[in-house]
């Protein structure tokens, strides 16, 4: 194998310590490496799994560079990492996916502008710092419209909807960040999304792709199959391999699309595992969290295919109190992330269904 391949035994470096370190941490497990969880909070769900566990803050350089000397290789699990700790982590060992993704993906603005000059469409959109620009960019985009924070937005938080131009001022006022876009609604009939992947060596995978619902921002179901044309799941899967060659990407990619009318636009992507691939662990032989420990280990990629129709649900804030119902009905697969604290709009777990 070459020197760019590890092998089980190696220690693997994740930086956020949520459920998605948490089912990293296992599906690294399950292939034999070790992991070093990274984490701000105490008891993050990930800390229960993993071979090392480190309390630190993203500014505390020197648990930072403790840290990148234990592991072989670092990932991370939410795209809102501080630029200044890759920094003293990049010094030490590789991180995948590279930083390039990661920028992108952390600015809505960027990210869409990458997108259209890729030759996809996304919804119309303008950059807005002052108040005029906000009454620049509702000439131009129209309403309804969202205006979003450009940086650290994440289920549905950091925007706000506007009705009409008239609202524009009360909106400016309630919006407290300054690093915003206005974005045309996009009145979608679906939403779906793509799961992809990429190894070192350039092999690219995809997942089929899978059927949003969400609710106030937030996921709560996906179902595959996704009711798509196979033409239209070709194109979603075609533009995922070309984002995925444009970056020299290297892992699991996340990429949310709506189907206005008959075609496809782009609403983001994440630069990770993704909640609308949690329908993998019991649809495919190797799922989405297997197939990222795999491509950033220089592994070769599992088969993505689908064997089973599944309906992903969510388990948000007070649904976790169902989990005794859910227990009792033993057909469903149950992933539940240990949080102590439930919280509204706080993701505590999801199931999956099996429907055929
Ligand atoms: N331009 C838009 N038009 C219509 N719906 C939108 C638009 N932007 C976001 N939404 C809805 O809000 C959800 C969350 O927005 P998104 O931009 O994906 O932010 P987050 O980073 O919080 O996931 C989307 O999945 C979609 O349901
Ligand atoms: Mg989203």
């Amino acid at each position: 194998m070459s020197k760019s391949v590890l092998l089980s035994g190696s220690t693997i470096g994740i930086l956020g310590g949520g459920q998605l370190g948490q089912m990293l941490s296992m599906a690294a497990s399950r292939l034999g490496f070790k992991t070093h969880v990274f984490e701000p909070s105490a008891n993050p769900p990930a800390s229960n799994v993993s071979s090392i566990f480190t309390q630190a803050e993203y500014d505390d350089y020197k648990a930072l560079e403790q840290f990148s000397s234990s592991v072989d290789v670092v990932t991370y699990e939410f795209e809102n990492i501080p630029t200044g700790a890759l920094d003293i982590i990049e010094r030490q060992c590789e991180i995948f996916p590279s930083r390039e993704a990661l920028k992108i993906s952390q600015d809505r603005l960027l990210e869409k502008e990458f997108i259209n000059k890729l030759g996809f469409k996304t919804a119309n959109f303008y950059e807005v710092s002052t108040q005029e620009d906000l009454t620049h960019a509702i000439d131009q985009v129209g309403t309804p419209s969202i205006l979003k924070t450009r940086r650290f937005g994440y289920d549905g938080k950091g925007q706000l909807k506007l009705e009409s131009a008239s609202q524009a001022e009360d909106i400016w006022k309630e919006s407290s960040a300054k690093d915003l876009i206005l974005e045309g609604f996009v009145n979608f009939s679906r939403e779906f999304s793509v799961i992809g992947s990429r190894s070192k060596d350039g092999q690219i995978s995809c997942f089929d792709p899978g059927e949003n619902v969400h609710k106030e921002g937030i996921l709560r179901t996906t179902t595959v199959p996704a009711n798509l044309t196979v033409q239209q799941k070709t194109e979603a899967v075609l533009i995922t391999a070309k984002i995925l060659e444009s970056l020299n990407y290297v892992g699991v990619i996340g990429i949310e699309f709506f189907l206005e009318k008959n075609s496809l636009v782009i609403n983001e992507f994440a630069p990770r595992v993704h909640n609308s691939g949690h329908w993998t662990q019991n649809g495919c032989t190797v799922d989405q969290f297997e197939q990222h420990i795999r491509a950033i280990t220089g592994w070769k990629l599992g088969n993505a295919e689908r064997h089973s129709d599944i309906i992903m649900e969510n388990l948000i804030g007070d649904d976790i109190y169902k989990t005794n119902k859910l227990v009792a009905d033993g057909s469903l697969a149950l992933h539940l992330y240990g949080k102590a604290d439930v919280n509204p709009g706080r993701k505590m777990g999801h199931f999956n269904r099996i429907k055929k």
